[in-house]
């Protein structure tokens, strides 16, 4: 497992975090792509949760992470797309998981899952749809490691781009230098050399992208591709 200390030093983004999403990976041999990931220019390995309730998918959970925890020490940014987050947070923590993002949407209790987050260990993440303004963030912002922008209704790979994301990543830039905190700002669905080249520009740090680089001829050039962004 990834120690936490290099965790932290990815905090301080010195070029476009790439976190590719497993979700556009080959399921029936898991194992290889988590090994090119690991061999590849990415930071970060994205993992996406659904429970088929606050999605309308299911995925993936607790024993496809654990099994591939073994082939790779990069840190897991595991994307939770699951209703009650609350109750599987020390599970994710055990199965791995370095980072933990839940979705606004899904948390009645936010602040009280952040804090449960951080104190088992993991750095915090809070996702938001496409519909929820990221002003909802104002009192939260300071405690949050990491804010996920949808720029896809989530639940499936491979959508188009909601283009108002951007405007958001911009918002969401201003909020986090206003609070002064250091929030890193996250993007995730349909990102490509293009979109990804204007949310590195209105001030995301870490971007996510599955069927862009699982569905490429090269996957690992791809990353490094979407690193130089
Ligand atoms: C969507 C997931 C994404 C998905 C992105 O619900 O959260 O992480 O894998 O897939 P692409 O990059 O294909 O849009
Ligand atoms: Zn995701």
């Amino acid at each position: 497992m990834a120690e936490m200390s290099s965790v932290f030093r990815l905090f301080v983004p010195m070029s476009t975090i790439v976190s590719p999403s497993i979700l556009s990976a080959n399921f029936s041999n898991l194992g290889k792509d988590v090994e090119m990931l690991h061999k590849s220019d990415c930071e970060w390995i994205h993992i996406d949760v659904m429970d088929g309730v606050f999605v309308p998918n299911i995925s993936f959970g607790l024993p496809v992470i654990k099994s591939i925890r073994r082939h790779t020490d990069k840190p897991f940014d595991v994307h939770l797309m699951i209703q009650n987050p609350d109750d599987f947070l020390e599970d994710f923590k055990n199965a791995g998981a370095d980072m933990l993002t839940v979705h606004l949407e899904a948390c009645t209790h936010l602040h009280r899952t952040i804090a449960e987050i951080k104190k088992l260990g993991m750095k915090a993440g809070v996702a938001l749809n496409p519909h929820t303004p990221v002003s909802s963030l104002e009192e939260i912002i300071s405690d949050l490691d990491l804010v996920l922008i949808m720029s896809v209704n989530p639940g499936f790979g491979g959508q188009k781009f909601i283009p108002s994301a951007i405007d958001k990543v911009k918002k969401l830039k201003q909020l986090i230098s206003e609070k002064g905190s250091n929030t890193l700002i996250e993007v995730d669905g349909g990102v490509n050399l293009e979109t990804g080249k204007q949310l590195v520009e209105a001030g995301a740090n870490a971007l996510v992208a599955g069927s862009f680089v699982f569905g490429s001829e090269n996957p690992a050039t791809t990353i490094s591709k979407l690193k130089s962004l």
